[in-house]
Parts: structure tokens; C-alpha cells; sequence
């Protein structure tokens, strides 16, 4: 995929996080994934087997404490959990303990004494013929953190012992019910080899630590607040830190730590006042304050996701922590901003109060995300920041609701919980949250969100009391709002305006329908809340007036019928109508806007989103047109009319640059094959027609691109927010340029290259060269490892540029690059970046000799052994085989084939690759 500048950044980061709709999708900084949907019939007797929802039971034993004991080996550990059991009822039954086959069993006592009456099966342990009052039940287990490839429960990455335990590791160190709904008090110890360990850590406080013998020493940490095991943490290792302090705005003091590798303490500073402004945010907009007096993050290499919100001790994936400007671009801080943000946010929305099972996960990170969002646009832009996430909403949510993965944000049922943090749970729900906001307004939000806190404190609970909470806080009735919790689907929405000059009202006529999705063929009609305003001829917002009362500039019509139709009174002259103003809810929209209405949009309208869309809309269009048409393709001259226009726009005094960034990108490759007929898409067609846009459009405005280049270089580096809009701009215009065939062009970029002071400019521009066969490509390519090959994340950079270039016959050098020492395939990281980062390429991912397939089906079955997680992640690039024309997708579903007859192929990917094949 070629792409600007930017969007070629955007690709550089996401390709090292997380999954999408392809491995490489869009997403500047999440690690969401793709994901199931309604159960798949399991292909033999032994295939595993679907939980669902309907059959949620509450827990017969609650856990009140927890007391862990760690003792750190290099061969294995030893772990001692001791539980205070306490029965809900007279007869409880059996209990059933989850634990990993991988988890030795030493031993188990009841109050005291040797108890031999259960059972172990592949997923745990039953027990049977327990007391009927409280009891004390200690469980010995060993196990081996430094064989754990899966790095999920506790592991090592590099020396260093972690943990990762949502969704389900917990269940890899010690027999426990490790589910959300049982929520405890967990005491930790932790014994270690002093020299290499020095740093012991887990939730909580420190409440003693000591010397243990034997060059050994011991900490002890309790958490006061219960807590599920997923929330559990421990790290062990040799660590620098920095510390800094908050004072809450009831005056209690917090400290601050954040915990690497000691040659990482100068990259830590970004991090650490990202998390003072979150703390600062949640109070001031929530009125939410921190609740202990530690909070820690720890940043490890090894980790499958982005960051965890473990209670007071967040573990980051260290490419979320670490940024100076010279080695992180803009994205990555801004990135590493919002994730620092989010699970912060997460200590009450998800560890105060908590999902009642997997199958409520949007609960917290649909919320979770939203706040996240708000935060960020609090911080930046806000236009600016909410046509990114959509922009991602649309790249890679859209797709997945389209798709065999298609599923509810509360799904009814998976197969591996891990296969679920998706985009539809992550993305589109947190658009479910923000909904509420627009149809209750940020007062009523917050009632909402104050009712639920009060309510909920300290439990464990659904989707329902959600929406229960947001309900009952404003007196509202949103029944019609429920489905977009149960169903699956983008809803498709029509919007028709039409003028009545002599009764001066304009009408908008709505329709919706919900598209069917696997297990989903009836839907019924939900509640769209329809932000719409009307730009009058002056290019002004109207005041609008329906049935009798005054909506201000902006009307948010309550959509919740299949049809319906709106009349605004009193319109004085025939405006534009600017529809889904701040993309009001997440559906896909058809008006009868005309081409000249969107220019007077994208010129006039008052609502950032819609005069990005506007052009959106536009060039969307014209992409579709050149791809179906089959004629020799040629531009309209009203397209390069606008885009001078925007260009020229960042010539004023009060340009935001950023946003001009954005209204000239040309939709990505992914977008547009989203609207072609299902069994066509040609993937080089769509590229060859987006590069055709791109390429003329450069040639046309080759010297407005130059200029604006030569405008916005600063001399030197600055991180205010102006300076980082032109650089933006700068760098989207050298993303143009680079589609000119000109050695010239080639040469400035290389020279821009050299001369960079900061990340952004220099990857900006090794990736503008990545697609050219020039010399220059070569030289910079071989620079930058020499001066960056001592840093990994810089070189999951270089990594991801050269995978994801469009340079034919590229997988031969993917190939050699696996082999490079910059390439590790137990890191997840490297696999995102060098395997993620082909994936995205039309050319060679999708090359139409099936090479690309077949070496990414190679790539999946190595890592099916090594880590289902990512494995399932690389393997969603398949998912969508169905939308591509015959011979790639029989090309693509061979290879399906093939990984689905892998003896002992884990769970994880035997979900995605069943669920797409069926
Ligand atoms: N709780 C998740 C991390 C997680 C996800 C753990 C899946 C285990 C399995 C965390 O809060 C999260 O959502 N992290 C995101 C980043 C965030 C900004 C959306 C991630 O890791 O990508
Ligand atoms: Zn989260």
C-alpha cells in the first residue's frame, strides 16, 4: 500500500500493534484484533468447543482473600496460593478450578489438612465433597515462566519474570476461578535472587520486605481493593525508574514510577506527563480520583498487546513507553498518550467496576476507549482527532461487521476469549458510548456515568446496568437504542433532503436497514441519533426550528423507525443540508448530496468531520468510478480544483494544518474495496487506480506541494502543537510528491532524510523512498540500520518499512529479513511490524501467484506453536477471502485449508480459520 506520508507513518506504527481487519490495518496505536462471531459447527469430535452467553451461572463459591507466594527459579516457580473459600449456599457442589495443562499440581490442602477428592481435566480441576461452611484451601503448583512462548500468565522477556493475565492467564500460574465475577483480596509475595532481581513488584502496597537467605530477598504487597485474578501482576527484574507525584483534588499525595530497562530512563518523561494530565482529566471531567498511593507502569519488550490495566501496576509494551523525538515519531506520542490515558481511565471503568463475564468486555473497553477518545481530543485537536478514529472505524471495524467475524460489541458466544478484543468491541463500542453522549448531552452523560459508579462500586457487571444507569439518570426511554448491544452489522442509512421554496421547510427523508451477518438474517431497526445542520447560501450554520421548537445550529434527530421523515420550518433560502455532523452514529450513509453541494461543504460547513467527509465523499467516489468504469482512467478537473483549495488553505494565519493533513488524503486501498461487489475485488485494480489519483494529483500540483513543503520545514525540532500540524502537512505533501517519477524528487527526500532531527521526518521519508527502485532507497535504508540497529523498536521501523513496500517480488526480501538480526519471531512486535507490514501491500501480499498467501500461511503455522495470540492475529489477513475475485480467493482459501489441517493447531487459530472457511 502506497500511501502519503502520514498514512504511511500510520502504517509503520500500527503494523507493530494490533489487529484489525489485516494485521497491518490502519490503527495508529490499539492492538485490537479481528474476531468471531456466531458459533462454528467444530469440524471434528475433539474440536474445541464454543462457550456461550445464555449459559452465564453465578459463581457457588466466593473467593474473599487471596494470599499468592511466589518463589522466582531459574529452572521453574514455585506458587502457594492460599484462598479463603466461602460457600454462597448450603449445597455448593462441586467446585471448578481453571488451570492450564502447562500448570504442575504439587498439592492441595482444605483447612489444613492433604485433600485428594478432585479431578483434573484439560481445563482444570473439580472439586468435590468441600465443607459446607468457609473454609481455608491452599494449592501448590510449579511452573515454568521461562518455557512460556504464549506470554500470556507469568514469563520472561529478556531477563526479566512479567505477567499478562487477561484475559484468561491466570489459569497458566495456579488453579483458581478465573473469571471476571469473582473478585478477591490479593496479598503477594515474592521471593528472588537479589542480583539479578532487585526490583519485586505487585498490585498494591508494599507492605514488608526483607532479606530471605541465600542471596535471596523477599517483597510483600497487598491490594485493598478486590479484585479479579485478571487484574493480577507481578514483574521481577533489573530496572531503573523514574518517579514523579500527583496530588489529588482531595489533597492526597500519589507516587508516581515508571519502571524499564536503566539505558531506556531518558524516554520515559513523555509517558510519565501523559499520565499526570490522565489523572488530572478523569477529575476535572469525571470527577474521578485515584485510590491508592502507588501507581506503577513497567515497560517490557515482550508483550502481545499494547498495555494492560493491571490494578496499580500497569505493564506496557515497551514501544508505548519509550519516546525521545529523535527515536518515536509524532503518532508514537501520540499513541503512547492515549494508551497511558486508557488504562489509567481503566482503574474505574473495568477494575472498580468490572465485566460480570467475557462476554460484557465493551463494557469496559468500549468506555474505556470513548474516554480515551475524549481525552485526547481535550489534549489536541478535537476535529482532528475524531476523523482519525473514524477513519479507523471505518478501515477496520466496518470491514470485520461485513465479514464471516461479524459479531455483537456483546457477543453470544467464542470459542478463545483472546480472539474477542476487537475492533467491534473496542471501536464500535466505544461509539455505542459516545451515542448516549450525543442523545443525552454531556450533562446527561455524566448523571449517567455518576449513577453508574454509584450504583456499581465494586462489582462485576453487564452491558444491561450500563444502559440501566444512563436510563434511569435522565428519565430517559432508549429502548430502541438496546439493539445495538445484541446486533451484529453496519446499519446502511439514507438521508434524502428536499427544498420547498414556497412553504420555506426543508424535509429529510430517513430510511435504515441492518444488513444480515453469519447466524444474524433478521434485524430490526435501532436508534440513530442523526446530528444534522443546515449551511445556509451565506455558507452560515441556519437556526433550526422543528415542530415548533428551536434546535440551535445543530439537530439530532432520533432515529429509530425503518423510515421517517423530518421537516424543518421557517428556511428562508435552499441550504446544503450537512448530515451525521461528527459522525453522530456509526452507520454508513447515502444522501443525495450533489458534487457541488460537497464543495460548498468542505468550503463552509461548520462541523469539522463533515467538511473532511465531504471531500471524503468525493474522492471516494471518483476512486470507485476509475475501478468500475474499465475505461482509461482521467481526473476531473473539479478534484484538483478542490485539493488546490484545501492546499491552499494552509496558507492562512489560523490554518490547522493538521486537519489540512487529513482532508488530502485519498482513501486507503482497504476503504475503497469495501464498496466493490463481493467475489470482485482485484486488488491491483484498486491500487492501480488510487496510485493513478495519487500520481496526478501530484503532477498537477506538483508546485503547491512543493511549496507548502518548503513552508513547513522548520529548522529545527519542537513538539508544540503547531509545529507538529506542519510538520503533518509537510510530510503528507513528501508522501505525495514521492508518487512523481522524478530522481529529483528522490533526491530531496533522501536529502530531508539525512538532515532529519526527529523520527518523524526521518521515517516520513524512508518511506516516501521505500517504494521507489532508486538508489537513494538503498543508501538510506542502510544508514538508518547503521544508526539505529542498537534500538529494537527503531528497528521494527526500518522492519515494517521495508515489508509493507510496493516494490514487486518483495517477499524474497521479507524472507531475508527473517533471518536478519533485527528479526526475532518470539517478539510480537517484530512479527506485527515485518509480517504485519507485508500483509498490507496489494502488491505483494495480494501478488496474484499466491506467494504472498502462502508465505504468511507458512509464517501462521511456525508461530501456531510459539503464540496462538499472534499467530490468530497475522491469520485474520486471511478472513476476507470471500471479497477478493476467484483466483485470489481460492488462492487464499487454499491456504485456510492447509493451516486448519495443522496437527494440534491451537484455539486461537482454529476459531479465526473455522469461522472463515464456514
Ligand atoms: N485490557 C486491555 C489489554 C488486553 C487486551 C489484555 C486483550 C489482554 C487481552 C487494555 O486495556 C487495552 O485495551 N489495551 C489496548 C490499547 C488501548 C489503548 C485500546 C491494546 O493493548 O491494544
Ligand atoms: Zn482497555
Amino acid at each position: 500500500m502506497r500511501a502519503t506520508g502520514l498514512r504511511a507513518m500510520h502504517r509503520a506504527v500500527a503494523s507493530m500493534t494490533l489487529h484489525s481487519g489485516t494485521p497491518s490495518g490502519a490503527r495508529g496505536q490499539r492492538c485490537v484484533r479481528s474476531a468471531a462471531s456466531a458459533a462454528a459447527a467444530p469440524a471434528t469430535e475433539n474440536a474445541p468447543k464454543p462457550i456461550y452467553l445464555k449459559d452465564y451461572a453465578k459463581p457457588q463459591y466466593a473467593f474473599a482473600k487471596v494470599d499468592l507466594d511466589f518463589a522466582l527459579g531459574e529452572a521453574s516457580t514455585a506458587v502457594k496460593s492460599t484462598i479463603r473459600v466461602e460457600p454462597q449456599s448450603a449445597n455448593a457442589g462441586d467446585l471448578f478450578l481453571h488451570g492450564d495443562e502447562s500448570v504442575e499440581l504439587v498439592q492441595i490442602m482444605v483447612d489444613g489438612g492433604a485433600f485428594t477428592s478432585y479431578k483434573r481435566s484439560p481445563k482444570g480441576i473439580t472439586l468435590s465433597g468441600l465443607p459446607q461452611s468457609a473454609f481455608e484451601l491452599v494449592i501448590e503448583t510449579r511452573i515454568k515462566p521461562q518455557e512460556n512462548t504464549a506470554l500470556e500468565g507469568l514469563y520472561k522477556s529478556g531477563k526479566n519474570f512479567c505477567t499478562q493475565c487477561e484475559a484468561e492467564g491466570f489459569r497458566r500460574i495456579t488453579f483458581y476461578q478465573d473469571r471476571p465475577d469473582v473478585m478477591s483480596i490479593f496479598t503477594t509475595k515474592i521471593t528472588a535472587d537479589k542480583a539479578k532481581y532487585p526490583v519485586l513488584l505487585s498490585n498494591g502496597n508494599l507492605i514488608d520486605s526483607g532479606d530471605a537467605g541465600d542471596g535471596k530477598h523477599f517483597t510483600v504487597w497487598e491490594d485493598p481493593w478486590a479484585k479479579p485474578a485478571y487484574l493480577f501482576a507481578l514483574v521481577a527484574g533489573e530496572l531503573g525508574m523514574i518517579e514523579d507525584k500527583f496530588t489529588t483534588m482531595t489533597g492526597k499525595n500519589v507516587t508516581l514510577r515508571i519502571f524499564v530497562e536503566e539505558h531506556n530512563l531518558d524516554k520515559c518523561e513523555h509517558a510519565m506527563t501523559s499520565l499526570i494530565k490522565s489523572m488530572k482529566w478523569d477529575e476535572d471531567v469525571f470527577g474521578l480520583e485515584y485510590d491508592l498511593e502507588l501507581f506503577n507502569i513497567v515497560a517490557v519488550d515482550d508483550f502481545n498487546m499494547g498495555a494492560m490495566e493491571n490494578k496499580s501496576l500497569n505493564i506496557f509494551n515497551s514501544r508505548l513507553v519509550l519516546a525521545t523525538p529523535e527515536s518515536a515519531t509524532d503518532a508514537d506520542y501520540a499513541a503512547i498518550e492515549g494508551v497511558v490515558a486508557h488504562e489509567y481511565f481503566h482503574n474505574y471503568t473495568g477494575n472498580r467496576v468490572t465485566c460480570r463475564d467475557w462476554f460484557q468486555l465493551s463494557l469496559k473497553e468500549g468506555l474505556t476507549v470513548y474516554r480515551d477518545q475524549e481525552f485526547s481530543a481535550d489534549m489536541n485537536s478535537r476535529g482532528v482527532k475524531r476523523i482519525g478514529d473514524v477513519a479507523r472505524l471505518r478501515m477496520s471495524q466496518f470491514p470485520q461487521d461485513n465479514g464471516p467475524m461479524a459479531h455483537p460489541i456483546r457477543p453470544e458466544s467464542y470459542i478463545k476469549m483472546d480472539n474477542f478484543y476487537t475492533v467491534t468491541i473496542y471501536e464500535k463500542g466505544a461509539e455505542v458510548v459516545r451515542m448516549y453522549e450525543t442523545l443525552l448531552g454531556k450533562d446527561g452523560f455524566r448523571k449517567g456515568m455518576d449513577l453508574y459508579f454509584e450504583r456499581h462500586d465494586g462489582q462485576a457487571v453487564t452491558t444491561e446496568d450500563f444502559f440501566n444507569a444512563m436510563c434511569d439518570a435522565n428519565g430517559a426511554d432508549l429502548s430502541s437504542f438496546k439493539p445495538w448491544y445484541s446486533q451484529a452489522g453496519t446499519p446502511n442509512v439514507t438521508v434524502d433532503g428536499s427544498y420547498d421554496a414556497a412553504a420555506k421547510t426543508f424535509t429529510l427523508k430517513c430510511s435504515q436497514n441492518v444488513p444480515k451477518t453469519p447466524g444474524q438474517d433478521t434485524k430490526i431497526p435501532v436508534m440513530c441519533p442523526i446530528a444534522v445542520g443546515l449551511v445556509g447560501p451565506d455558507g452560515k450554520d441556519m437556526e433550526l426550528t422543528m415542530d415548533g421548537a428551536s434546535h440551535g445550529t445543530t439537530a439530532v434527530l432520533r432515529f429509530d423507525q425503518a423510515e421517517a421523515t423530518y421537516t424543518f420550518t421557517g428556511v428562508a433560502a435552499k441550504p446544503v443540508p450537512s448530515i451525521l455532523r461528527n459522525f453522530s452514529a456509526p452507520v454508513k450513509l447515502t444522501t443525495n448530496l450533489t458534487e457541488d453541494d460537497l464543495v460548498f461543504l468542505m468550503a463552509n460547513d461548520s462541523d469539522a468531520f463533515n467538511r473532511w467527509e465531504a471531500g471524503q465523499t468525493l474522492l471516494r467516489g471518483l476512486c470507485l468510478n476509475l475501478i468500475k468504469s474499465g475505461e482509461p482512467f482521467t481526473m476531473p478537473a473539479s478534484i484538483t480544483d478542490a485539493m488546490r483549495k484545501i492546499l491552499s488553505g494552509a496558507k492562512a494565519p489560523d490554518a490547522d494544518k493538521a486537519f489540512i493533513a487529513r482532508a488530502m488524503m485519498v482513501p486507503g486501498e482497504g476503504e475503497l474495496s469495501e464498496f466493490l461487489e463481493q467475489g470482485t475485488v482485484d486488488p491491483a485494480a484498486v491500487y492501480a487506480a488510487r496510485k493513478f489519483v495519487m500520481t496526478t494529483l501530484a503532477t498537477e500540483l506538483r508546485a503547491d506541494l512543493e511549496a507548502t513543503v518548503a513552508a513547513n520545514s522548520a529548522a529545527k525540532y519542537s513538539n508544540e502543537p503547531a509545529d507538529r500540524a506542519a510538520r503533518t502537512l509537510k510530510n503528507a505533501c513528501i508522501g505525495y510528491l514521492s508518487y512523481l517519477d522524478a530522481p529529483e524528487i528522490a533526491a530531496m527526500t533522501y536529502e530531508r532524510f539525512a538532515a532529519a532531527d526527529n523520527m518523524t521526518d526521518k521515517i516520513s521519508c524512508l518511506s516516501a523512498l521505500s517504494g521507489k527502485d532508486c538508489p537513494e532507497r538503498v543508501t538510506a535504508l542502510d544508514e538508518f540500520y547503521a544508526a539505529w540497529k542498537h534500538d529494537p523498536l527503531v528497528m521494527n521501523k526500518w522492519l515494517g518499512i521495508q515489508s509493507g513496500s510496493s516494490l514487486p517480488n518483495n517477499i524474497a526480501n521479507v524472507k531475508a529479513l527473517m533471518k536478519s538480526s533485527a528479526f526475532d519471531i518470539k517478539n510480537p512486535n517484530k512479527v506485527y511490524s515485518l509480517i504485519g507490514g507485508l500483509c498490507g501491500s496489494s502488491v505483494n501480499f495480494h501478488a496474484a501467484d499466491g506467494s504472498g498467501y502462502e508465505f504468511l500461511a507458512d509464517v501462521v503455522i511456525q508461530l501456531d506453536d510459539l503464540n496462538g495470540q499472534v499467530a490468530s492475529r497475522m491469520v485474520s489477513a486471511f478472513t476476507r477471502w470471500k471479497k477478493y475475485e476467484p483466483t485470489r480467493s481460492a488462492a487464499m482459501k487454499a491456504q485456510l485449508e492447509r493451516i486448519l489441517a495443522k496437527p494440534g493447531l491451537s484455539e486461537n487459530v482454529f476459531e479465526i480459520v473455522s469461522k472463515s472457511l464456514d
